[in-house]
């Protein structure tokens, strides 16, 4: 399964290092101080090794600028194509690095991905068909057929699920904030979506954002032999980009989503 060589990747890339993990409380107030180790957490749902990684580049201005104009690029793009300007090892590698770097909560890393490409992709497109036919009003489904027609026309698609076991020992260990590690879990998945979905722009693919969970999430359990305390979120659909984005408004920033204090 596309997985486990993920896994071999992220472990093999080099870009890591592995070592003994370390948590810094804050002060007697700080919540994190009597968090248990990353290791204590992770005996129990997963079996992967702690590593840390290091960066000797020092971020910069100029960083910051050529950061902020890749997040501008990244818009949905519709019209994909079964190719990519990237081999299938760049795009692994992305994506090992999302989930390595992408934070969540109490570094619960809840956050679990598939990457299916080809024929694969393909299976998952028709599975969709297959199970909207059912339930689309028949004067629709020309519509939706089309629609889903574009997503299988793409070269790829990576599902985003959360880990159901993570979220329920987070809130076990942590009951005062029992009632707040769903949604957090839900953003730090949102995270790896954007990090992905903005490093394949940035690589010359084009993608866009569907949920067609849960209607889909036992065919692709079955299909793929993902455990079924994988909770599918988002399907990132990824290709070649054959036109360009919908023109976009915005609304106002200062004053209107943004406030300043004290500047
Ligand atoms: C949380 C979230 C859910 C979205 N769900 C869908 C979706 O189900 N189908 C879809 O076509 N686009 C979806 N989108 C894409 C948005 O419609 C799109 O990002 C927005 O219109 C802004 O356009 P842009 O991505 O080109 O900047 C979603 C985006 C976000 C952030």
């Amino acid at each position: 399964m596309a997985t486990s060589t993920i896994f071999k990747r992220s472990i093999h890339s080099g870009v890591v290092k592995i070592t003994a993990p370390r948590l810094r409380g804050r002060g007697v107030g700080d919540i994190r101080a009597c968090f248990p180790s990353t290791s204590t957490l992770h005996q129990q749902t997963t079996s992967t090794t702690k590593i840390k990684h290091f960066s000797t580049t020092q971020p910069t201005a100029k960083m910051s600028t050529s950061f902020l104009e890749t997040v501008k690029s990244r818009r949905t793009i519709y019209q994909l194509s079964k190719s990519s300007p990237i081999s299938d090892a760049k795009i692994q590698e992305i994506i090992s690095q999302a989930i390595l770097h992408v934070p969540s909560s109490f570094n619960s890393q809840s956050t679990r991905i598939v990457l299916l490409v080809k024929e694969e992709h393909d299976k998952l497109w028709e599975i969709t068909k297959e199970i909207l036919k059912a339930i689309v009003p028949a004067d629709g489904w020309a519509a939706t057929e089309g629609r889903l027609n574009g997503f299988k026309a793409a070269y790829g698609t990576v599902l985003f699920f959360e880990h159901r076991p993570t979220v329920s020992s987070m809130q076990e260990k942590f009951a005062l904030y029992a009632d707040k590690f769903p949604g957090w879990a839900t953003q730090s998945d949102a995270m790896h979506q954007f990090t992905i979905w903005t490093a394949l722009e940035a690589e010359g693919l084009g993608a866009n954002l569907q949920h067609y969970n849960p209607l889909i999430d036992q065919k692709v359990q079955e299909t793929w032999a993902i455990e079924k305390d994988w909770e599918l979120n988002a399907q990132l659909v990824f290709g070649k980009p054959e036109g360009g984005p919908m023109e976009k408004d915005f609304m106002g920033v200062e004053g209107e989503r943004f406030k300043v204090f004290g500047v």
